[in-house]
């Protein structure tokens, strides 16, 4: 049983595998955590089950404004008689749904506000899902702030933050930093979860490395305004609240409304980041992923963005997915550029109609030809977005985010539909199911290029009340559609972006299969981003294509094994390349196909960091879930590194069996790797010998148990 109740409706203990979180309530009926650590067993229930008022050590789960209560809140609102403050209490504890959730009830009698607390712990990952709804029974109360919980440091511990930043084209930067007394915030109010920050962070005590070490984490899963904030005070323990961001917000509630607040997950590792994100990995593809395609091995696509930009036509469509098909690619999406007046990015956002004059023959011709050639077909939408010049825009001006008396903020030339406004929402949803009905796409890729600006139903009331709930209606609006296209086509294969990795998160991952990772396709740079994508999010839902950027500086194979490391695709222009390049990419999109279940459902270790060490070198390996089978991925990033004398160690494999290892796919024979045969207890120590040479260069090393009769045969070097 992961959840035990340690005293009846008062004390409880979340066990996981390996740890246990335990909240217990004090003498005013605040909640509050009492450990968070290692396993404990039941001859240590009788402390855990003691919460002290006030204790600066035990952070209550849910702060709120209460008396002399301080620092990072998770609840701030005003009743309607200006009282802003909520004396919330535990009014009930319950562990339901068959000993899997445990339900607070915490209550401000006085007004009639509830907010419910749902705790379920992940046994086999160690993990705690949380989620919050805050109810208000009765009068009127205006929601200013709400977090969905906060999660309390021991103290000393949790000194070191280590969170995602980056911008566009350099999307999830890993940053680590020592914090000092006071807050730190990160977040977005951008309407969006941001190139800027991603809602994902790790706290630990400064000495935590890959495979060693206490960290502390979680993740939250919103696709709006968001913010974590992580508060050190002088004394006592550190906490972080993560929930909504405030900027701006303003959610009304009357009699039976609610406010229901993002999932947040949260976890402890004993063992170093490297399982803090395969806990989070088996998290997101176990219990997060649209369950239709949960398990699934991901297509490799063919993205015809890079190669015509907006030069679309239906001739080079087909010719570009003949030659795609001719690799051994399983999905052609066909990208910006085929509706409307959308001949560049001034015009045409909004009219989803094949433009006449680059498709004669309209859309069902290329997707009668590219089924032909044995592929899917996808096309790229971005539903949430008008240009001024549609349309319609022309039809619907005041169906887009505005303020009057006021420029309507313009970025990438578009403007945003109010989807916070009902009949708009339903115009978006019912444009889409005919676009995904009328070509049976297979494959829908869902972009999103612009933050949110002048955000308001433009209708609301002068306190600005209906403008500040707008950002979050849009979000729950965006799932809406999303979920109601799934649930027309449960096998569709959802692509989430948001001009690259602006909408990364464990909400978008409930309703998307996967995410197009960065506008950088620059194979060099891709490896930083995949690495720190690979914190939170697993290698299933990475897209990674293989492109002609920057091609001088990384050969094709390397362009190739950075983009395998996740979720290949394809984004070159094919009709330049030549034989010998579709000669290596055939062979590489084959290897592709044997090893994707590996890289896609199995351990990932990182070895060897391309952001936090000397920058210089790469090196990954996927391990089978039995471990029988792991790929591993080396490169080799400029002139230097990646040298003979560091051996390079490959964790994750089973010490008590012997692995073989086979260079599959290097370029032109510059790697060397030896010996051929290893324990996976000498691999974890000893390491293997890899030296590669030249510039840019990279290894797809595949390493195999070796059974019985193998054995003898396999010895010896290389
Ligand atoms: C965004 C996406 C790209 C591409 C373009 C099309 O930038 O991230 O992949 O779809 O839009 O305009």
């Amino acid at each position: 049983m992961p959840i035990r109740t340690l005293r009846p409706g008062r004390a409880w203990a979340l066990d996981g595998a390996r740890t246990t979180f335990a909240l217990a309530v004090d003498a005013d009926g605040v909640v509050r955590q009492t450990y968070y650590g290692p396993r404990l067993g039941p001859d240590d229930d009788a402390w855990l089950a003691c919460a002290d008022v006030g204790s600066p050590d035990q952070v209550a789960v849910f702060p709120v404004m209460r008396g002399a209560a301080f620092g990072s809140m998770c609840l701030r609102l005003a009743y309607e008689d200006g009282v802003r403050d909520t004396w919330l209490a535990l009014r009930s504890g319950r562990v339901e749904d068959q000993g899997a959730r445990l339900t607070l009830i915490l209550a401000d009698e006085a007004y009639g506000l509830e907010v419910e607390l749902g705790f379920r712990p992940v046994e086999t990952q160690d993990l705690v899902v949380r989620d919050a709804v805050v109810r208000l029974l009765r009068g009127r109360a205006v929601v200013r702030e709400a977090a969905t919980g906060a999660l309390g440091c021991a103290p000393g511990a949790g000194h070191r933050l280590t969170h995602l930043a980056g911008h566009w084209a350099g999307e999830t930067q890993i940053r680590r930093e020592a914090l000092a007394e006071g807050r730190k915030v990160i977040g977005s109010d951008r309407g969006l979860t941001s190139h800027e920050h991603n809602p994902f962070f790790a706290l630990d005590d400064g000495t935590s490395g890959e495979e060693h070490g206490h960290v502390l984490f979680g993740a939250l899963a919103h696709s709006g305004n968001w913010q974590v904030t992580y508060e050190k005070p002088p004394a006592g323990a550190a906490r972080a609240v993560a929930g909504l961001g405030p900027e701006g917000f303003a959610w009304p509630l009357g009699p039976g409304d609610d406010l229901v607040l993002p999932t947040f997950v949260h976890g402890l590792s004993l063992g170093g980041f490297g399982a803090m994100s395969r806990a989070l990995h088996e998290y997101v593809r176990g219990s997060v992923l649209p369950a239709q395609n949960r398990g699934r091995v991901r297509p490799i696509v063919y993205n015809s963005w890079e190669a015509t930009y907006f030069q679309v036509n239906d001739a080079g469509q087909r010719r570009l997915a003949e030659r795609a098909a001719g690799l051994g690619v399983e999905v052609f999406v066909l990208d910006d550029g085929w509706f409307g007046a959308r001949t560049n990015d001034r015009a045409g956002l909004g009219d989803w109609e094949p433009n006449p004059e680059r498709f004669p023959h309209g859309l069902e011709a290329l997707v009668e030809h590219v089924h032909g050639l044995g592929l899917g077909f996808g096309l790229w939408l971005e539903p949430e977005m008008v240009n001024p010049d549609s349309d319609l825009y022309r039809r619907h001006p005041d169906w887009v985010y505005h303020y009057p008396n006021r420029p309507r903020t313009e970025v990438r030339h578009q403007l945003v539909l109010n989807l916070a406004k009902a009949e708009v929402a339903e115009f978006v949803a019912q444009t889409l199911v005919r676009v995904v009905d009328r070509y049976g796409l297979d494959y829908l890729k869902w972009d999103m290029n612009r933050p949110l600006t002048e955000v308001g139903s433009t209708l609301g009331a002068p306190d600005g009340v209906e403008d500040g709930a707008a950002p979050l209606r849009h979000v729950q609006a965006v799932y809406a559609i999303l979920d109601r296209l799934r649930a027309r086509r449960p096998d569709l294969w959802i692509e989430a972006c948001a001009s690259g990795g602006g909408r990364v998160d464990l909400g978008i991952l409930a309703r998307a299969d996967q995410v197009w990772t960065s506008d950088n396709t620059f194979a060099v740079d891709r490896l930083s981003i995949q690495e720190g994508y690979s914190l939170a999010y697993p290698a299933n839902t990475m897209d990674a294509w293989v492109t002609d950027n920057a091609q001088a500086q990384a050969p094709l194979a390397f362009r190739f094994h950075s983009a395998m490391c996740g979720v290949l695709g394809i984004g070159a222009d094919l009709a330049r390349w030549t034989d010998e390049d579709i000669e290596t990419a055939r062979a590489l999109c084959a290897v592709y196909k044997e090893i994707r279940p590996i890289v896609q459902y199995g351990r990932l270790y990182r070895l060897r960091s391309p952001c936090l060490a000397n920058g210089q070198e790469a090196a990954l390996v996927y391990v089978a879930p039995d471990g029988g089978e792991a790929v591993l991925f080396a490169f080799r990033l400029w002139a230097s590194g990646m040298q003979r004398d560091r051996p390079l160690r490959v964790a994750g494999l089973d010490p008590e069996r012997m692995y073989r290892l086979e260079v599959s796919g290097d370029d032109g024979g510059r790697v060397l790797v030896a010996p051929k045969r290893m324990s996976g207890r000498a691999l974890a120590h000893a390491g293997i010998r890899l030296v590669l040479t030249g510039g840019a260069a990279s290894a797809l090393i595949r390493i195999r148990a070796v059974h019985g009769t193998d054995e003898g045969r396999e010895a010896g070097w290389r």
